[in-house]
């Protein structure tokens, strides 16, 4: 196996933050940022399109990445309302978020969709945050490791590389609820998605890393992200609150002792 991937903290936005109210938790996320200095933590925020590119600028010189939530699988045209990847890597935008559940419901995205859309990032350079997860009648149905092995197989494309995707397991049941599935139950589910990500990219799938999303707060990120094969988190609300998130941020654990 490939050495423990250094943890990614993203955290989404979603439909939240007019200018200056996203302008100041990025001011106060940057600013919080400062002291934690080198702890080997990637920082991302995908803020809603409308602060992308100002956010781009404005955090370039710090080490937060700026992504955005979702883009058009296709190139450019007549696809009136839609964004192309390159157009957010031109706007400073260096990852997406491919597939959240919430486009899935609101949208209608399916697996062949949204792996046309993850390509697209791909191709780009961008990196691509590629999202899974059961709802909560299949969790109880007992279709959860079903329904991930195959959202994995069709929303996940041969381009992958651990340097250019995520994976995000976000169970649908979790997100927005306060309710998150034990650590014994993230640990099952990360451990299937890794071994399924190595037995299809070999070297690439033992280091891509897999995060955890759903509720993740201040007060369960630490043991969260204890888990093994959890390599960082997705966070919705509590990314709203910078100080929450920077507490999610500085609970990501140190680094393995070299040789150890
Ligand atoms: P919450 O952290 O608000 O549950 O949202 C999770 C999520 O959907 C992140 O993409």
């Amino acid at each position: 196996m490939a050495g423990t991937p250094i943890p990614l903290i993203a955290g989404n936005w979603k439909m939240n933050m007019v200018h200056s109210k996203g302008m100041g938790l990025a001011t106060g996320i940057a600013e919080g940022l400062d002291p934690i200095g080198m702890i080997p933590v990637d920082v991302a925020i995908c803020p809603p399109l409308t602060l992308a590119a100002e956010l781009g600028a404005f955090l370039a010189a710090t080490r937060i990445v700026v992504g955005a939530q979702d883009c058009s699988p296709l190139e450019e045209g007549a696809h009136t309302g839609d964004v192309s990847a390159n157009m957010l890597k031109n706007a400073g935008v260096g990852c997406c978020i491919v597939g959240h559940s919430e486009r899935r419901a609101d949208h209608g995205e399916d697996d062949i969709l949204v792996n046309a859309k993850a390509r697209a990032v791909l191709a780009t350079g961008m990196t691509a945050i590629i999202c899974i997860g059961e709802t909560e009648s299949q969790r109880d149905a007992g279709e959860t490791i079903d329904v991930v092995t195959k959202q994995l197989a069709g929303s996940v494309p041969d381009e992958a590389l651990n340097t250019n995707t995520v994976i995000a397991y976000e169970p649908v049941w979790a997100i927005g609820t306060g309710k998150t599935p034990t650590l014994e139950e993230i640990g099952e589910v990360h451990g299937k998605i890794r071994a399924l990500l190595y037995d299809r990219f070999d070297y690439d799938g033992a280091a891509i890393r897999i995060l955890y999303g759903g509720s993740v707060n201040a007060d369960n990120a630490h043991d969260i992200l204890r888990v093994e094969n959890v390599n960082g988190a997705l966070v919705g609300g509590a990314s709203l609150d910078s100080e929450a998130f920077l507490k999610i941020i500085r609970d990501c654990p140190a680094p393995p002792i070299p040789g150890s």
